[in-house]
């Protein structure tokens, strides 16, 4: 676990998503945008919110956490 890391019930679960804005983050995605299946973060560490990157991982590893994204794929019928 990385020193640095804190588990105070106290610290943000978005800590650096459009930080910048005074109401809460919320994103859109287009059905029509969707490729064959998306992942979306959900542990808010990801760099290419709201998609998922990984860094899932890296959070579960330094917080034993076990978060990671949702997906969500068109239904071919
Ligand atoms: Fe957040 Fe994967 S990066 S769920």
């Amino acid at each position: 676990p990385n020193p640095d890391f804190t588990t105070d019930i106290n610290m943000l679960v978005n800590a650096d998503v459009k930080k910048n804005q005074s109401y809460p983050v919320v994103d859109y995605a287009m059905i029509d945008d969707m490729k064959e299946m998306n992942a979306y973060c959900r542990c808010w560490r990801s760099k290419k919110f709201p998609l998922c990157d990984g860094r899932h991982l890296w959070w579960n590893n330094r917080t034993g956490d076990n978060v990671g994204p949702v997906f969500i794929k068109e239904r071919h019928l």
